[in-house]
């Protein structure tokens, strides 16, 4: 199973990712993870795309191509993207290199919230700052207040979920996914998840959209 989620910034797509590799056995891509290890750790990519992510904007086409390609390749046995492709130029890029590796992408998953619900999934996420889990104090919260189930260090406010590069981040989500929407429906296999639900209540929808999308496919 290849599978891309797409949604604005917060709508559950990576807490729905890691339920869905959990459930197939899939190999979990979350773009932001892996930009925000980057800068962590401070390596030299981690540097050229820190103030990108501080300020809300988007890595440049090429370098997310490139750091996406290899991963993506590499997992053959299936996987989710959770955050890419978020341009026309990166999920154009996707099909070519999938279709000349002969692993095209089996479905699009759209997720849809509500902006109230949305704005309180920003105002109560907390993260691990080192194995980078994802809790919400009200809706997923940690055991232990304030700290990390994994690994017992204190949890953190994502340095991007401040206010303003919120609204920084659903502007450029806005603004770049409208001509992507519209390629992929015209692609087919491009589903819209309504995910202003509990955290169960969206995985059940999401667990039975792709358990029926795959039953078909194998029928016909
Ligand atoms: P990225 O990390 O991808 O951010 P995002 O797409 O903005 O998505 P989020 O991680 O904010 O939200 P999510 O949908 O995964 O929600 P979550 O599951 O955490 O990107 C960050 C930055 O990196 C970008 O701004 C950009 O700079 C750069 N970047 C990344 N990819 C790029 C690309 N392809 N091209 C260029 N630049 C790129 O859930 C949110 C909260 O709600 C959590 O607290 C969770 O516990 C809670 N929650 C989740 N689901 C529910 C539910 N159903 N009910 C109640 N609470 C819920």
């Amino acid at each position: 199973m290849r599978i891309a989620l797409l949604g604005p910034p917060g709508a559950g797509k990576g807490t729905q990712a890691a339920r869905i590799c959990q459930t197939f056995h899939l190999i979990h891509f979350s773009s932001g993870d892996i930009l925000r290890a980057e800068k962590m750790f401070g390596t030299s990519l981690g540097r050229r795309i820190r103030d990108f992510i501080d300020n809300g904007l988007l890595v440049p086409d090429d370098l997310m191509i490139q750091i996406m390609e290899q991963r993506v390749l590499a997992a053959r046995d299936g996987f989710v993207l959770d955050g890419y492709p978020r341009t026309l130029p990166q999920s154009q890029a996707l099909k070519r290199i999938l279709q000349a590796a002969d692993m095209p992408l089996d479905l699009v998953l759209n997720f849809v919230v509500d902006p109230k619900v949305l704005a309180r999934r920003f105002e109560g996420r907390r993260i691990c700052p080192v194995c980078l889990a994802v809790y919400h104090v009200d809706t997923m919260p940690s055991k232990i207040p304030g700290v990390c189930d994994h690994d017992s260090h204190e949890l953190i406010i994502r340095q991007d979920d401040m206010p303003d590069v919120v609204r920084k981040r659903i502007e450029t989500y806005q603004e770049s996914m409208a001509p992507l929407f519209a390629y992929y429906a015209q692609q087919g296999d491009f589903k819209t998840i309504d995910a202003s639900g509990s955290v169960d209540d969206v995985t059940r929808v999401v667990l039975d959209k792709i358990r029926r999308h795959f039953e078909a496919a194998t029928a016909s």
